[in-house]
């Protein structure tokens, strides 16, 4: 007999998107899918799912009759930019009328013109601002969010943006996973001596952010390698300390130019490169030699106005382990919807709707290196799921 705090039957599709992935070319599209299923949820993790006809014996506290309606994992959103303050609306309608992104933010706005507003902030207000985004994001379907600092650009507003996506993990029932991002753009302290910020990121930042991080959690390091950014030699220099002190790795790369911080993230063992957008066919191939999970994020080209969407056929045809993102952020993809995404993903990335599911789920789940707990409804894993208001 089966002991079950939760039953949920009269499901009419239930994609189980089994793990333990990442999942590669053709099985990118194996959802796993059971017509009418039934799953048994204990302790928070499922403890069975399969045909209805084949319930084991079981005693249940709740039971949830599904209506025939359709049942997927939560959707992870493996790439946002969640805390920040104020918005860039005056910026959005310059880019309306040509002026790019990298010219706004050479110019001192965009990231800086964020930073300026959340310097200001304190920490119940970043929370605050915060928490009305990710409770959209849940009611969209997201279950777990990562999240980065990188609109502070000091140690202490690096370490409030931490703070603030700690009490939101702590105190909001999605599952929160942190990256410290302070290599996000050059602060205007620094403009004029960009290494002696890198340094203070390397001696400083790096090692103050890492030692005071909660019990149990895995941080990501990440940099904007970008031309007018940072660097490749500097992201090195960035991702190499961020190693030895024990972080995991991730990297924003090629959004709008090739530097070579692919090749670079893939041979320091990143967890995930994002972005994309211009890679270069090598980088592609090193990337699906890999086990660096590649993050697509079409809501940024959708927001930038552009039409250079990342070439994700032929990173899926390659054997590119590939996952998708919002990239919510206030200045290229004020996006909280992971659906949005998917519906991006089938009409200009070209991948099926079960593709879609799966870069949206367990590859999601891996470039955070969760792939063997959540984005999935294979026994053992989380019971995030999502009751869906259709059949299909
Ligand atoms: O991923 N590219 C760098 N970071 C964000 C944009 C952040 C911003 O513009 O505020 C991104 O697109
Ligand atoms: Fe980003």
């Amino acid at each position: 007999m089966l002991s079950a705090d939760l039953l949920v039957h009269n499901i009419g599709q239930l994609a189980t998107v089994p793990g333990p992935g990442p999942k590669r070319r053709e099985a990118l599209a194996d959802v796993g899918l059971v017509r009418g299923a039934s799953m048994l949820v204990r302790d928070g993790r499922v403890a069975w799912v399969g045909q209805e006809r084949e319930l084991p014996t079981h005693e249940a506290a709740e039971r949830l009759d599904a209506g025939g309606a359709a049942v997927v994992p939560g959707f992870v959103d493996p790439h946002t930019h969640l805390i920040f303050a104020g918005d860039r609306v005056d910026e959005f309608e310059m880019r309306l009328r040509g002026v790019t992104y990298q010219e706004i933010l050479a110019a001192g706005g965009g990231i800086l013109s964020t930073v300026t507003k959340t310097r200001a902030a304190d920490l119940d207000a970043l929370v605050a601002s915060a928490r009305l985004r990710l409770d959209r994001m849940v009611a969209h379907g997201s279950t777990t969010v990562e999240a980065k600092t990188g609109y502070g650009l000091s140690t202490e507003c690096e370490l409030r943006m931490l703070d603030a996506i700690y009490a939101l993990d702590a105190t909001h029932p999605a599952t929160l996973v942190p990256t410290f991002l302070p290599a996000h753009a050059f602060p205007p302290e620094y403009r004029d001596d960009p290494d002696a910020y890198v340094t203070l990121i390397v001696e400083e930042m790096l090692p103050t952010a890492i030692a005071r991080r909660p019990a149990d959690t895995t941080l990501f390091a990440d940099v904007f390698c970008e031309a007018g950014v940072f660097t490749v030699a500097q992201t090195e220099r960035i991702l190499n300390r961020a190693r030895e002190l024990g972080y995991a790795l991730k990297l924003h790369s090629d959004e709008f130019e090739a530097l070579g911080g692919t090749s670079l993230g893939v041979s320091l063992g990143a967890t995930s490169i994002d972005h994309l957008m211009a890679t270069p066919d090598e980088e592609i191939t090193r990337l699906a030699e890999s086990e660096t999970v590649a993050v697509l994020l079409p809501g940024t080209t959708f927001g930038l106005g552009k039409d250079d969407w990342a070439r994700a056929r032929a990173m899926i045809e390659r054997g590119v382990a590939v996952a998708l993102a919002t990239d919510l952020n206030p200045g290229t993809a004020w996006c909280v919807s992971m659906p949005f995404i998917m519906a991006l993903a089938t009409r200009y990335l070209r991948l099926t709707p079960a593709e879609a599911l799966t870069a949206s789920t367990l590859n999601a789940a891996a470039s955070l290196g969760l792939h063997h707990e959540r984005g999935s409804l294979t026994p053992g894993y989380y019971a995030d799921f999502l009751l869906l208001d259709t059949g299909d």
